[in-house]
């Protein structure tokens, strides 16, 4: 983009966020920036040397350039329990406690996030998407400023999506939350760990994409085969996705656990989010509908959810 006076605008190519920088406060010296928001570098608009420095303007817009209207997230990760429903439900519940008015979409036939939140809706998703339901009966309210669109088994059935090459499924998803979301600020939709169909209609409707893994070698080798999967649908989204990678079932009493963190954080860098420890007690919430923000005691897994929150919702003073 041509310079502006002082100043010029520009965008990331990876993850579309737009910065306006300050000619005037950089180094003739500087070819090179890097986005703070996806961790990508890319060269200055007419510039190829190699020097590198990190980008000191403020970004204009908080996400992406193409998006309007809420932040929309997807827990997305082709490995059982990697912690997905967990961190879609307790992160949903950690920015509804920070006062966005949040809408979690469960898109996984195993249906959990209603149980984990201990609601137990009449329908959700796929009969928002049939049209059995309208949405004011297909949208549960489970807590303040949280609003739940639940699995559940009858999105297996979806004529929808029982053909796996049905290639007409891939804007359902869009075309059944976009009529929703306007009043949201994020909205957040766990998948199910199947690659199918549904999934990849999700995967389409969202611009950010968070993948939580547990810090177990064998979910290391899933995630080097997940990306693969991603790339040729990342490629047809507009302005593609902004990733987080959440390691998840983080122990450091565990050496493999730390050697598998510092890995992740030595090749995806500021993608890695800090970590979810493992916890006991996390569980014996969930099997109580009940989220760690439900409870009027700190915790390390609330403290892990509320960084979380304030990483996605790039707001470093949220809870404190
Ligand atoms: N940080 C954690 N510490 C301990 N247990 C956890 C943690 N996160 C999740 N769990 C437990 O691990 C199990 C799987 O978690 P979860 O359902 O969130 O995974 P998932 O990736 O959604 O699984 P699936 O692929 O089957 O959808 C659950 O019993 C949950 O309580
Ligand atoms: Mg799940």
């Amino acid at each position: 983009m041509p310079p502006n006076g002082s100043h010029m605008r520009i965008t990331c190519p990876h993850c579309q966020k737009q910065y306006r920088l300050d000619l005037a406060k950089i180094r003739p010296t500087v070819k090179k920036v890097r986005c703070k928001a996806c961790g990508a570098t890319f060269s200055l608009p007419g510039e190829s040397a190699p020097r590198q420095a990190e980008i000191q303007a403020e970004p204009i817009l908080a996400a992406p350039a193409s998006r309007r209207g809420p932040r929309r997230f997807a827990l997305s990760f082709n490995k059982v329990g990697m912690g997905k429903t967990t961190t879609a439900v307790t992160l949903a519940a950690g920015l509804a406690t920070a006062g966005f008015k949040t809408l979690l979409v469960d898109a996984d036939p195993q249906g959990r996030a209603a149980s984990y939140l201990g609601v137990s809706p009449k329908g959700g998703l796929a009969e928002l998407i049939s049209g059995d339901l309208p949405p004011e009966a297909a949208l549960v309210k489970a807590r303040e400023n949280l609003w739940l669109l639940a699995g559940g088994n009858t999105l297996a059935g979806l004529r929808h999506f029982a053909d796996d090459k049905a290639s007409g499924s891939v804007p359902i998803i869009d075309e059944t939350i976009a009529p929703i979301e306007k009043e949201f600020a994020f909205v957040l939709v766990d998948t199910s760990p199947e690659w199918n169909p549904l999934t990849i209609s999700v995967l389409f409707y969202v611009r950010e994409l968070l993948i939580p893994v547990s810090m177990e070698v064998m979910s290391v080798q899933g995630f080097g085969e997940f990306l693969p999967l991603l790339e040729p649908v990342g490629r047809l989204v507009e302005g593609r996705w902004l990733k987080y990678i959440l390691p998840t079932f983080y122990d450091p009493r565990v050496r493999k656990s730390i050697d598998i963190y510092e890995k992740f954080m030595s090749i995806y860098g500021d993608l890695v989010c800090a970590p979810i420890h493992y916890s006991g007690q996390l569980q014996e919430n969930q099997a109580q509908g009940k989220t760690v923000f439900d409870l009027g005691v700190r915790s390390r897994s609330r403290e892990d959810y509320e960084e979380l929150a304030r990483k996605v919702a790039h707001d470093p003073t949220l809870f404190t």
